[in-house]
């Protein structure tokens, strides 16, 4: 079977790729820019320096900042009416997760007619968008090299995945010096994340020769850094080897695919706003329990990867190594369960399982698993996790 496999033309890696913003915009004539970021990101003064930077350049920069995590329909409609009235012919997007996916699909909103929840799916944005250049401040969601985008529909409660090649970012401007700021609680959730991605890409029924060894370079970047970066928020290395796992998971799963602890987490996060990575950490070692027998070899790989597992150990004691070892990770990280969430409460946790796991299986996700399970399996599979 053929498989077709998407990154950005151009990605800039390591310390000062920031640098690169202006002359990549200077080589494609492009002076009027909308960037789309988060107040944190205005705060922090990065935003102002950028906006300055340009401008000696020649490019003038309108500043979308009002981007909400887990970006909503109303956000994507906010930028693109901002986009409009100042004549934009490009976006630039500078934050974590939230802002991308934002511009993403403020790009493509410019181009094609329509409401956007004809995106939600795979290969349904039928023009190219605006050029987009992704600046990732987490490490993260990939977000900078995929086609995907997520943006909630916050009137059914439904957090649409978009996958298309128009939503790729022309350029990504991938800098470990932005991560620096990152507290370790955020740090944990997204490095999940990140660990999240190089797994289930690795465990895919989409998994192809091309991106195996960037699933599996990913996961062993977690492994050698994640803790470090959380202990130790200044260290370098652990910051640069975890930017390197982020975007190494983002082309790995964009052009495998994610599978059913993602599947699991955005009804989640629709439902009760708990951060993706969180999400995805609360569920990831039950899930992985689930799944183990429908590729025992390959769970066995990322346990070895992740230095959890000695080579000697079978498949079987490998597996559930890892299975172990992500719920002690949890543990270490701080991450709580599902039932210890402040924001879950618990009767409407079990008065959502049956739309939980509709929208679990609606999404496609599920059905690139090892084992694909029913609905009431994800049912039981929420109730285990809680
Ligand atoms: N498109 C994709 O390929 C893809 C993949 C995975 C997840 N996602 C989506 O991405 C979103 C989550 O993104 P995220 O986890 O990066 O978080 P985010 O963008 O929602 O940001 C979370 C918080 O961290 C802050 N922040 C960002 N960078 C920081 C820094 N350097 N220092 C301190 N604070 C910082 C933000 O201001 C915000 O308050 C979700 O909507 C998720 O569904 C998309
Ligand atoms: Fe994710």
């Amino acid at each position: 079977m053929s498989s077709q496999f998407n990154v950005p033309s151009t990605i800039v890696t390591g310390a000062g790729a920031l640098r690169e913003l202006a002359p990549q915009l200077r080589r494609r004539d492009l002076d009027r820019v909308l960037l789309v970021t988060d107040r944190f990101m205005v705060g922090s003064g990065l935003v102002p320096r950028i906006v300055a930077e340009l401008s000696a350049a020649g490019i003038f920069t309108e500043v979308f900042d009002d981007v909400q995590p887990d970006p909503s329909v109303d956000n994507v409609l906010a930028g693109l009416a901002r986009l409009r009235a100042a004549r934009s012919q490009a976006v630039v997007a500078l934050g974590g997760g939230s802002p991308i996916d934002c511009a993403k699909v403020i790009a493509v909103s410019s181009t094609n007619r329509g409401p956007m929840e004809q995106f939600m799916g795979r290969d349904k944005v039928p023009n190219a968008g605006l050029p987009l250049i992704a600046i990732p401040t987490t490490a993260g969601t990939g977000s900078e090299v995929t086609k995907v985008a997520v943006i909630t529909d916050t009137r059914r409660d439904v957090k649409m995945m978009m996958l298309d090649s128009h939503l790729l970012p022309a350029v990504a401007l991938v800098d470990f010096e932005l991560t620096l700021s990152m507290p370790p609680a955020l740090t944990a959730a997204v490095g999940v994340d990140t660990l999240t991605h190089g797994i289930e890409a690795y465990v895919s029924k989409l998994a192809t020769p091309l991106t195996d060894p960037l699933a599996l370079s990913c996961i062993r970047l977690v492994g050698e850094n994640l803790e470090c970066a959380w202990r130790e928020p200044g260290n370098r290395a652990a910051r640069e080897g975890m930017m390197l796992a982020a975007t190494q998971g983002g082309m790995a799963f964009a052009n495998s695919s994610v599978a059913l602890v993602h599947g699991m987490s955005r009804p989640i996060g629709a439902l009760f706003h708990v951060p993706h990575g969180v999400s995805n950490a609360m569920l990831l070692p039950t899930v992985t329990r689930f799944s183990v027998p429908g590729a025992l070899g390959r769970y066995a790989t990322v346990a070895r990867t992740l230095g959890w597992s000695p080579g000697v150990e079978s498949d079987e004691a490998a597996a559930m190594t890892l299975v172990d070892g992500l719920d002690a990770l949890n543990a270490r990280l701080q991450i709580p369960a599902l039932r210890a969430y402040p924001k879950i409460e618990e009767g409407k946790f079990r008065a959502s399982l049956a739309k939980m796991a509709a929208d679990a299986l609606a999404s496609g996700s599920p059905q690139n698993n090892p084992v694909v399970p029913t609905l009431d399996q994800i049912v039981g599979l929420y109730l285990q996790a809680w």
